[in-house]
């Protein structure tokens, strides 16, 4: 896997809402790759960044938010028969209403959104509205457009699909209605799929079931997933690869494994000493770690970190801002315990 080139490469990616009382910088310098079939899960604390970044990659970032610097690159399959080259294309020069992003939002990578409700119109049948989607990314007809959206439904474990597509998103239980978001989401068989902490709402035997089925439809259809979440127990479950956000930068990246079992910023360290059994904990949010979160205009000069960290150390944690760079073969920190002031690139 780590062979492959990266499908996704998020390179030093800003994305600031700029307003009368000042600038957050909700991504400030976020860089991870995402290679075909793996799943990548961004964990951290509410706000530090993770939903900004991904509607970032898919350019629907609301006004005054605005993407000021950095590179989103797609490496799309040219010739279309699997057999070409990769091309990669900049998603952030591309016009976020226009043709081609529009052709890859929702067909080439989709999204399963944070706000449950937000996926399905209340007015619209589930059915019309993955119907529509397969419409408009597929060079199919309405009558094959259905029999993909049975399928998919199908596919998710929604029992006797054909009735549901008469039925309102409102109608359905949560773990159904869960299910009818993968089944639109998977519609037009995307290469990447991003879950923006999808199990959040529902209860913890369903969000295993979902967990289960999400891991499956990834090996059977070989697709990447970004699986944003607060949650370590989903990120235990799920994850190939885990990218650690914290006040809108990385903190730490690698393996699954090392970053349970051998993680190296302090901050991954407090998150993990917070939790005392992942297995019983999987719908644990991450407990406060000592120390305020700075308030979004009033970051403080330096590692973002600093202020709650057991390790800081004045004149150099306070005063320079460490970049992120591998500590061995796996694993990258930004954190001056492991890099010196002046290796900084
Ligand atoms: N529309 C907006 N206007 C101003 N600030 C925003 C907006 N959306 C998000 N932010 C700020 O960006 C930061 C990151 O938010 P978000 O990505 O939603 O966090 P999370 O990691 O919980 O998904 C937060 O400080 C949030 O207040
Ligand atoms: S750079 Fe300093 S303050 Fe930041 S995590 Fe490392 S030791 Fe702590
Ligand atoms: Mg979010």
């Amino acid at each position: 896997m780590e062979e492959s080139q990266p499908y996704l490469s998020v390179r030093n990616l800003q994305t600031h809402f700029i307003l009368d009382e000042g600038v957050v910088k909700a991504v400030d310098g976020v860089s991870f790759d995402v290679h075909p079939g793996q799943v990548v899960g961004i964990v951290g604390e509410s706000g530090c960044g993770k939903s900004v970044a991904i509607k970032s990659i898919l350019r629907i970032i609301e006004k005054p938010g605005r993407i000021v610097g950095g590179e989103i690159l797609l490496r799309r399959q040219s010739g279309g028969n699997g057999s070409g080259g990769a091309e990669a294309i900049n998603l952030v020069e591309l016009d976020a209403h226009g043709q081609e992003m529009r052709s890859i939002r929702g067909g080439e990578i989709a999204l399963i959104p944070q706000e449950p409700m937000a996926s399905f119109s209340p007015v619209h049948t589930i059915g019309n509205q993955i119907i529509e989607t397969i419409l408009l990314h597929q060079p199919v007809g309405k009558k094959e457009a259905e029999q993909i959206a049975i399928e998919r439904l199908r596919e998710v474990g929604v029992p006797s699909p054909e009735q549901r597509l008469n039925a309102y998103s409102w109608e359905l239980s949560g773990g159904l209605r869960q299910r009818a978001m993968i089944a639109m989401a998977l519609s037009c068989n995307p290469r990447l799929l991003i879950a923006d902490e999808p199990t959040t709402a529902i209860d913890v035997t369903t969000q295993a079931q979902v967990l289960n089925l999400l891991r499956s439809l990834q090996q059977q259809h070989n697709m990447a997933i970004i699986f944003i979440t607060h949650d370590l127990g989903v990120i235990a479950q799920i994850a190939d690869y885990v990218v650690v956000m914290y006040l809108g930068r990385v903190m730490e990246t690698g393996p699954v494994d090392d970053i349970f079992h051998a993680p190296k910023h302090p901050y991954t360290k407090a998150l993990l000493k917070s939790i005392p059994s992942i297995r019983a904990t999987s719908r644990t949010p991450l407990p406060t770690i000592e120390g305020s979160i700075p308030h979004p205009f009033n970051r403080p000069p330096g590692c973002p970190f600093y202020p709650r960290c057991p390790d800081f150390m004045p004149g150099t944690c306070d005063q320079h801002t460490p970049e992120v760079q591998p500590v061995n073969e796996r694993q990258s920190v930004s954190c001056f315990l492991y890099h010196a002031v002046a290796d900084q690139v």
